[in-house]
């Protein structure tokens, strides 16, 4: 055995600094630019919070309309976007779908291949301004339906939900969806971030490093679980008759036989926070906001038996993915499309590690303690 110590996973190790965001633990916080989520979740756009984590304070009043400007400039679903789509399967996986579509526009952008500070910013903002209208394409056309084109005079979140289901959103809804894009923006350095970290490392460029995150994303101990918990609820089975109690009582039962059989829940644990996710609170306010106005009590009983089994049975808390699972789910996109929703966020989180990588970059490449044959000689 080697003498060198393994990081196994990386786990507990400090990789660079960062001035996006803060993730302490002990505290259970969480910090975007120093700002507390929950402050940023309650009172802030999404277009706020992402001009935020790119530039590092928050916008003024001639900043924001010109970015909402730019933003309803760059919404449109761009025709080599669609072509590409057209060609993949329509029942292959929609974190295929993001990731191919971000590698058209890559291929697309007028910036391509600049990547100067200010031809960063733009590309990340056309990415962002970009992606609603793939997920919506996306999900419309595995129901057989005509895409929407997007409105001016909606913002994002409202665009976003009007793209896809081509009803003006109630507003209610916008706010739980808004909520959901500002908690999932920013974590400092998880896989999908640290994967785009990587590939900007090494000078590649912005479209490459976010179409390497979106494939991190998609694992299910990473974003994937948002659509997985999703799957769990299926299992168990949602029953719209049901009261609450009898909800919580099925739920409780399929989670002990799950960790009976050592099955691993997703939604719940965290590589970082051990004591409870410090977005869940803001979250699961929005999932019960949600669950009144569909007046889908049943689901609040899923949702509770799980976790009181879990808590009980193992003391592990529930993560982000476990309360925006069913809401997105109530909100009618389909289990498939959540991890997609994900993307749509954290192309913020990303695009600004992108930029602070390269602002002061230091190529990443680690050391292995080899554990395979001594040198031998062929025969
Ligand atoms: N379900 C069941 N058991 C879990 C669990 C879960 N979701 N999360 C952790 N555990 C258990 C492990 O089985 C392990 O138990 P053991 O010590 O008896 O073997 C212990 O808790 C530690 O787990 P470990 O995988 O070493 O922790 P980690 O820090 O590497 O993992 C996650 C963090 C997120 C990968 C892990 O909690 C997980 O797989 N969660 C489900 C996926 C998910 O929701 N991901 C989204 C994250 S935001």
């Amino acid at each position: 055995m080697s003498e060198q110590t393994v990081h196994k996973g990386l786990a507990g190790v400090v990789a660079d600094h960062t001035a996006i965001s803060k993730v302490n633990p002990e505290t259970n916080s969480l910090l975007y630019r120093g700002y507390p989520v929950q402050q940023l979740a309650a009172q802030l756009s999404f277009e706020d919070v992402a001009l935020l984590l790119w530039s590092g304070e928050l916008p003024t009043e001639a900043q924001r309309s010109e970015f909402m400007a730019f933003e309803r400039a760059h919404r449109r679903l761009m025709p080599q976007v669609r072509s590409a789509i057209d060609l993949l399967p329509v029942d292959c996986h929609p974190m295929d779908v993001g990731r191919t579509a971000v590698s058209v526009l890559g291929a697309c952008d007028p910036d391509a291949e600049d990547s100067s500070p200010q031809a960063e910013l733009a590309k990340a903002q056309r990415l962002f301004a970009a992606f609603p209208a793939v997920v919506a394409y996306d999900q419309r056309r595995r129901r057989g339906q005509e895409p929407v084109e997007p409105r001016d005079d909606l913002d994002y979140s409202q665009n976003f939900l009007w793209m896809t289901f081509g009803e003006e959103p109630a507003e209610e809804v916008v706010d739980a969806f808004r909520v959901s894009m500002v908690l999932y923006a920013e974590h400092s350095f998880n896989a999908s971030t640290f994967t785009a970290r990587v590939v900007t490392s090494t000078l590649s460029d912005l479209h490459s490093a976010v179409t390497a995150a979106i494939g991190a994303l998609k694992g299910p101990l990473h974003g994937g679980a948002n659509e997985a918990v999703m799957h769990t609820f299926d299992e168990i089975g949602i029953r719209a008759e049901e009261s609450r109690e009898q909800a919580a009582a099925r739920a409780k039962a399929w989670m002990d036989e799950a960790l009976t059989a050592k099955r691993r829940v997703m939604g719940f644990g965290h590589r970082v926070y051990k004591n409870g996710d410090s977005r869940v609170p803001t979250m699961k306010a929005a999932l019960d906001r949600m669950i009144d106005y569909y007046g889908r009590d049943e689901l609040l009983g899923l949702y509770d038996g799980l976790e009181q089994a879990m808590d009980q049975a193992k003391g592990i808390k529930p993560n982000l993915d476990y309360p925006a699972g069913p809401t997105y789910h109530l909100m009618g996109f389909d289990t498939e499309m959540f991890t997609p929703l994900f993307i749509a966020s954290r192309i913020t989180g990303w695009t600004a590690h992108i930029m602070e990588q390269r602002a002061e970059n230091s190529l990443i490449r680690p050391l292995s303690a080899y554990s395979g044959p001594a040198e031998r000689q062929l025969p």
